[in-house]
């Protein structure tokens, strides 16, 4: 369980932020640009994840989320959702084995109950093929939405209450076990690319303190270098968790837990 709520205990910092997560927007506004189709953005932004994640690996980054598909994306013109579908399809297809001789895990995360059975089928076998790997998590959200998440662990933890007869305890920890992406430690970096300045309801529950940056650029123009720009925004934060700037000096050590 590699789980631990920043807000009850000061997590570990480091200049590398262990854990990524990206909302890949502008794929249509780049395509646009170009008189080109938006689904040409999209193939582009396949591109954009390759490049992304290499760059992860070798910054050492262990953990890479990337929001895909969203619950609220389903609302897109229908030749648009078949399109990211074939897409997704192809991706699976084409990179899994790349993912896997690179020694990356994947994993997906989201209502994957409304995606076609080959869909789910592929997600399953990439995810057993890669489940040794060490070097880094991909994790990819499709159909994934940050309330949808709450409420599924939520009915978990309530199931689980029925079994045993009593409502138990219901902490942050025992809830946040039944999150989608329990595996993973919070984010310590959000980027979003595109512009926007929102959370389109992406990890709700996990953002808590993660610190957000957010650039104009395109997502099918991401790569190394806009990565090594976020990181090196990141590096420059002060990450404080409640406390002040004073209680991060090296001899002040008794400030890293609530009291209970
Ligand atoms: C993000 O790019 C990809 C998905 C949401 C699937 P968009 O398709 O949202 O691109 P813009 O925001 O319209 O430019
Ligand atoms: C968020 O992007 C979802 C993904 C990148 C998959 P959107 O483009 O769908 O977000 P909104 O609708 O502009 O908030
Ligand atoms: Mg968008």
């Amino acid at each position: 369980m590699t789980y631990t709520s920043s807000t009850v205990r000061v997590p570990d910092v480091a200049a590398v932020p262990r854990h990524i997560a990206i909302i890949m927007d502008g794929n249509g506004r780049w395509a646009t640009q170009r008189r080109l189709p938006r689904v040409a953005g999209h193939t582009r932004g396949v591109d954009a994840v390759r490049a992304c994640v290499e760059a992860c690996a070798r910054a050492g980054v262990e953990y890479l989320t990337l929001f895909a598909f969203s619950s609220e994306n389903w609302r897109r013109p229908v030749e648009e959702v078949s399109f990211l579908m074939r897409l997704f399809v192809t991706a699976l297809e084409r990179e899994v084995g790349k993912l896997h001789a690179n020694g990356i895990r994947l994993r997906v995360i989201g209502d994957l109950s409304q995606f076609d059975s080959r869909i789910q089928d592929l997600i399953r076998r990439a995810e057993t093929k890669t489940a040794g790997n060490k070097r880094l998590t991909l994790t990819i959200a499709a159909n994934y939405g940050g309330r949808w998440d709450i409420l599924q662990a939520a009915r978990k933890v309530a199931e689980q209450a029925a079994r045993e007869g009593s409502a138990g305890v219901i902490d942050e920890q025992a809830f946040a076990e039944h999150l989608a992406m329990a595996y993973a430690p919070e984010p310590d970096l959000f980027i979003r690319t595109g512009g926007e300045t929102r959370i389109s309801n992406f990890l709700l529950w996990q953002l808590a303190y993660t610190e957000l940056y957010f650039t104009d650029a395109f997502w099918p123009d991401f790569n190394a270098d806009t990565l090594a720009d976020a990181i090196a925004s990141f590096g420059r934060r002060e990450r404080r968790f409640g406390r002040t700037s004073a209680q991060l000096e090296p001899q002040s050590q008794d400030a890293d837990s609530l009291p209970c």
